[in-house]
């Protein structure tokens, strides 16, 4: 332990820094060329009632008037009982190393009654390579969830202290102690997530993965300083503030239990954590009867209930001062050319939705026996293959 402590304290005066360089920026119409498609068809690893749109959903994804990059649920389909509704999954092509911001400018993030965004990274294999999760929701919640999911080769915990802002409601980060939900960090400013975000004219959420550190930071549009835009070549992390969430190296093995991370943007709807009838109940109106979240939401018109699941981004920039970042999504070539294999095989999506679909809702009443203590936030370390825009 003294070794480990003393390493650890070596190593963050060595690399530690808080300035770090632009390396890439995506907004406007060249947004989707640093994302491609998850290799799976359908949410099958968080139970959610979607299928993944793809590129011929351009009524899904797309550029709009204002230059800015809309990612939706599609709210214009009526679905039938026992098939799943479109919306957005995307991940980036290239991974990121410790030393890296992640920097998201929205005006809208998605929400309503069984709506399920997440701005996150996850490692190549999940839960041994680590999760991150950004900005999570669900439901008509006024407030963003951070976590972190992390695997056996260390400890990692938070704790609240005046180095955050936010609010700890779950201390370990190990993933299968929690069961699956992380170690998770509640934002108090109510323009954080939801409606209040939007009314406020969105905001900034900031994400830095370093090895002395990851830390998050939200910032209300009222309260973005001009250092923060599309075009800043560089950023400061010093100059933010305390963050909302502080996972110190201190106290979480930041090294053993983070590999590089992929960027991941979604929607699902219902599933393990929006689709949990106790969470549900907390901002919309509780199941009545036999109904489900699927059964109540998910199917039929979607107009009304899905007319705010929808992400508006002005840009995604980031920022890294590791040199092996940025780098090629060609590590993973091996593990693509496999998956591919995967994916014609498992083109009987209607029959795979089917069961899916009806089981979102049982896994949701399992969850909830189990505590319904809430978060699950995905995902197995599948790498985005697909085709590209
Ligand atoms: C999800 O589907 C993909 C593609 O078929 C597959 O590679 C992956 O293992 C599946 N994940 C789970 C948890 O079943
Ligand atoms: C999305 O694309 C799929 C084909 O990949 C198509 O079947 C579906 O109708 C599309 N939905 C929308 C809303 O564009
Ligand atoms: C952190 O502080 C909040 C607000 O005071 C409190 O509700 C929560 O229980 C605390 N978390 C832990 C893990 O003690
Ligand atoms: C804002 O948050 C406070 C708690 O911090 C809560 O009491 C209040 O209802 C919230 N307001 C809105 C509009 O959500
Ligand atoms: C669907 O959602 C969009 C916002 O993304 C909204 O402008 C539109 O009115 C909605 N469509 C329907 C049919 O409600
Ligand atoms: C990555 O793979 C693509 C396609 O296989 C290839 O064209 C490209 O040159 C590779 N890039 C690197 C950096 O190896």
């Amino acid at each position: 332990m003294i070794g480990f402590l003393a390493t650890s304290a070596l190593f963050s005066l060595g690399v530690s820094a808080t300035v770090y360089p632009k390396v890439e920026s995506y907004s406007g119409t060249t947004f989707f060329d640093g994302w491609e498609f998850p290799v799976e068809t359908y949410d099958n690893t968080t139970n959610g009632d979607v299928f993944w749109a793809t590129a011929a959903n351009t009524s899904l994804l797309y550029v709009n008037d204002a230059n800015r990059v809309i990612l939706k649920v599609d709210n214009t389909s009526s679905v039938v009982y026992n098939e799943k509704r479109y919306a957005p999954k995307l991940l980036t092509k290239n991974v990121y190393e410790p030393g890296t911001v992640w920097v998201m400018d929205a005006v809208h993030m998605p929400y309503g009654c069984s709506v399920w965004p997440a701005f996150w990274t996850q490692g190549t294999n999940w839960p041994t390579n680590g999760e991150i999760d950004i900005v999570e929701g669900i439901n008509q919640r006024t407030f963003n969830q951070m976590a972190l999911h992390t695997g056996e080769a260390g400890t990692c915990t938070v704790s609240n202290s005046t180095s955050m802002t936010g609010s700890v409601d779950i201390s370990n980060c190990n993933n299968d102690a929690t069961q699956n939900s992380g170690c998770t960090v509640l934002d108090n400013d109510n323009n954080s997530y939801g409606e209040g975000f939007a009314t406020a004219g969105g905001g900034v959420y900031v994400a830095e993965f370093a090895t002395d550190g990851i830390r998050m930071w939200f910032l209300t549009r009222s309260a973005v300083p001009s250092s923060l835009s599309v075009s800043a070549s560089s950023i400061d992390t010093s100059t933010l503030g305390t963050p909302v969430a502080e996972y110190s190296s201190s106290s979480c093995d930041i090294a053993n239990l983070f590999g590089p991370q992929r960027l991941t943007i979604d929607i699902t709807l219902c599933g393990d954590f929006a689709g949990v009838s106790s969470l549900l109940a907390q901002t919309c109106p509780a199941l009545v009867g036999d109904a489900t979240c699927y059964t109540t939401y998910v199917i039929n018109d979607g107009s009304t209930t899905y007319a705010n699941a929808y992400y508006e981004l002005n840009y995604i920039n980031i920022y890294s001062s590791s040199s092996s970042s940025s780098s090629s999504s060609n590590s993973t070539a091996s593990a693509t050319t496999t998956l591919t294999a995967g994916v014609s095989g498992a083109s009987g999506t209607a029959k795979s939705s089917a069961s899916a679909a009806s089981s979102g809702a049982a896994s949701g009443a399992i969850r909830q026996t189990a505590g319904g203590m809430g978060a699950v936030a995905l995902v197995l370390g599948v790498l985005g293959f697909g085709a590209l825009f």
